[in-house]
């Protein structure tokens, strides 16, 4: 486990107020009403999420027991009955709900479509009942590889109205990396399109699902449903895959939601670690429904009026709680595009916000940085008074950019909430309340009311005001993760035992270095494993090593993260090769092309460095610390005595 590093924001100290005519309106309206409400949720977490639960959100039946904490497994809402496609969908059907947009979706190539929420209800039944027809029962696995076209949400929703379990892959992921997920959660039926537009090409998403497929290992998958979107020749497997357009017609758009006990399971995420294979994350129907219901109202500050954007795609936990879940289940209008800046359309975003007069936009660091590059003059040739809002998740938001955010994109008059969480806690854990909390440039400020978050040693003791430390929750939340799919003893291992349990209380470690300054403000350093974020894209050092051991040129690589400008971290691959390779520019475009094709275009390696031999310890570990430093061109200091062959530095220094 690396250190976490404190110095780079170490000395921030602007301090932005909410606007006056902001908090006024705002949910939670000063900084003393976020005290109470977070002292009451501390001083009895159960009473303060049953109290929410009962009031935000519709139960078929109500729980007995609010919290069963059978460290570290929890269960909430026990013996309640919800379904959480009736709470974003059903009980919106009023006279003065229903012909509101509940989603506005843009397509790259500039076409629109609005769903009110009627129109979104009978589409998702419709779906629903597709799916049954095709043979899915509750608590069947769903596999959806989409674009981001409104026909994801839908299939998500129609999963849940009918308590099948989705699990939602990036489109931007392989045939490989689409074949293990299916593997692992023993997928029935597929959900995919012909293809998808990204930067002014087609994806063609269900070739490979074609590829996916061909492997036996992936026998459990009976059926594939296909949405046409591109519309290129496709091919189709005669007994196995369904065109959407062609079911459609047939179904009705009745299917009432099925009463889902609160801990049935709702999707699976899956998400990498340091160690292995992406691991499944569950998610569970009733705390995640409350938790992610809750969070999107306060800290998005939802109104009846606005127009709310995420930009992320639904492949990943931020679209699932905060595009789909959050937001419908709050009767807000969620916006989804498909595209993404791109040379054709530089200031394509905020031509969306221009357009569709946006009043909330939740975005990532990375994109943030991307834009400050292109120039002012995209965003300042828009019409942007239609914000209000400004989010960011997904990894640290250097200060620089926090303030050319708000300067530029939020014209000094727009809050920003940089929220930190993670695919694991199912919702945003520390973040400003726009209307409450004062902001600091980079930092995500402070805990959501009911989170127990605190900065500790290994030991589990909390450090001091402004040294470094782990981040951790000392206490569960509805919203957190259940478990490992198939693997209790992974989840147990990966979160709660780093922390030693102490007096049968446990700790929930995050896996990110952290420090709270002398207001009480966390600070976020990034992680502490061998985990890196990637342009805010979550990838396992270890994953992309196996993937470069699978090419026959490769004896061992070690993969590091290295600081990059534009993507937060660019991945840098050490590779030593078999007798009888030789190093050249061609094999190290060939590896970087082989991880492509093993995992995706996400986890392609910035820089291969060839070297004939790899930092160890004596008992043959490789001394990461080293590579990281050697990729990010600093001097090795430190204590070296441990490794065993001197030489080997030097020589990688040195670039052989
Ligand atoms: O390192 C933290 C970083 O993203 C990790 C979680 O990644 P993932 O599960 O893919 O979820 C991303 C979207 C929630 C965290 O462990 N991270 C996320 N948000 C922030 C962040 N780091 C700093 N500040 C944030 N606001």
């Amino acid at each position: 486990m690396s250190e976490p590093t404190i110095e780079s924001v170490l000395h921030e100290a602007r301090l932005f107020q909410p606007p006056a005519d902001f908090s006024q309106q705002a949910h939670i309206k000063s900084l003393e009403d976020y005290q109470k409400l977070y002292d009451k949720a501390k001083a009895n977490p159960e009473a303060f999420w049953a109290e929410l639960a009962e009031q935000e959100l519709h139960w078929f039946q109500k729980w007995d027991t609010v919290l069963d904490w059978q460290p570290p497994f929890a269960k909430w809402f026990v013996n309640g009955k919800i379904n959480i496609s009736y709470n974003c969908l059903d009980r919106h059907l009023t006279p003065e709900r229903r012909d509101k947009a509940a989603l506005i979706w843009e397509g790259e190539p500039g076409d629109s479509r609005t769903f009110t929420y009627a129109q979104l209800h009978e589409e998702v039944c419709r779906f629903a009942n597709g799916l049954k027809q095709l043979g899915i029962h509750k608590g069947d696995r769903v596999g959806i590889y989409m674009p981001m076209i409104p026909e994801a949400a839908i299939a998500m929703l129609a999963c849940a109205r009918i308590g099948a379990i989705h699990t939602v892959v990036f489109g931007g992921f392989s045939a490989e990396a689409l074949r293990d997920r299916m593997v692992d959660g023993k997928v029935k039926l597929v959900v995919t399109a012909d293809g998808g537009w990204r930067k002014d090409a087609i994806v063609p998403l269900k070739e490979q699902v074609n590829k996916a497929l061909a492997d036996p290992a992936t026998a459990s998958v009976e059926k594939v449903l296909v949405v046409q979107r591109t519309q290129q020749a496709t091919e189709m497997q005669a007994d196995r895959d369904v065109w959407w357009h062609e079911l459609e017609p047939t179904l009705s758009a009745d299917c009432p939601a099925e009463p889902m006990d609160s801990e049935d399971v709702l999707f699976i995420l899956y998400t990498s670690g340091s160690t292995g294979k992406p691991k499944g994350v569950v998610h569970t129907t009733g705390g995640y429904n409350l938790y992610t219901h809750i969070t999107t109202q306060w800290i998005f500050d939802l109104q009846a009026t606005d127009v709310y954007w995420c930009t992320a795609d639904v492949g990943w936990i931020t679209g699932h709680s905060y595009i789909v879940y959050g937001p419908l289940s709050n009767g807000a209008t969620s916006l989804m595009y498909e595209g993404a800046p791109r040379p054709s359309n530089p200031g394509c975003f905020w031509d969306v916000i221009e357009k569709h007069k946006v009043t909330i936009f939740y975005t990532a660091p990375t994109a943030i940085r991307t834009f400050i590059k292109m120039g002012e003059d995209l965003p300042k040739a828009r019409d942007l008074s239609s914000l209000r809002l400004l989010g960011t998740v997904g990894e640290p938001i250097n200060p620089e950019a926090w303030m050319w955010y708000h300067r530029v994109i939020g014209g000094e008059r727009c809050p920003i909430v940089d929220t930190w969480w993670q695919t694991e806690t199912g919702g945003i854990l520390i973040t400003p309340l726009p209307g409450a909390i004062p902001t600091k440039p980079g930092s995500a400020t402070c805990p959501f009311p009911g989170i127990l978050a605190d900065v500790v040693d290994l030991d589990g003791d909390t450090v001091g005001n402004n040294e470094g430390g782990y981040l951790a929750v000392r206490y569960p939340w509805p919203g957190m993760m259940r478990t490992v799919y198939g693997d209790p003893d992974r989840f147990r291992r990966t979160y709660w035992e780093h922390i030693p349990p102490k007096d049968g209380h446990y700790t929930y470690f995050a896996g990110d270095g952290a420090r709270r300054d002398e207001d009480g403000y966390f600070w976020i350093m990034g992680r502490v494993d061998d985990v890196i974020n990637v342009a805010g894209h979550r990838l396992g050092t270890m994953e992309i090593e196996s993937a470069l051991v699978s090419h026959p040129a490769v004896a061992e690589a070690a993969v590091v993260g290295k600081p990059d400008e534009l993507k937060g971290q660019d991945i840098v691959a050490f590779v030593t090769l078999e007798g009888s390779f030789s190093p050249t520019e061609a094999l190290g475009k060939e590896l970087k092309q082989h991880v492509v094709k093993e995992i995706g275009a996400i986890a392609r390696p910035g820089e291969i460095r060839f070297a004939d031999a790899l930092p160890k310890t004596r008992s043959g570990k490789i001394m990461r610390r080293l590579l990281r430093g050697l990729a990010a061109g600093e001097e090795i200091s430190g204590d070296t005595s441990t490794l065993e062959d001197r030489g080997v530095l030097d020589r990688l220094r040195e670039g052989t």
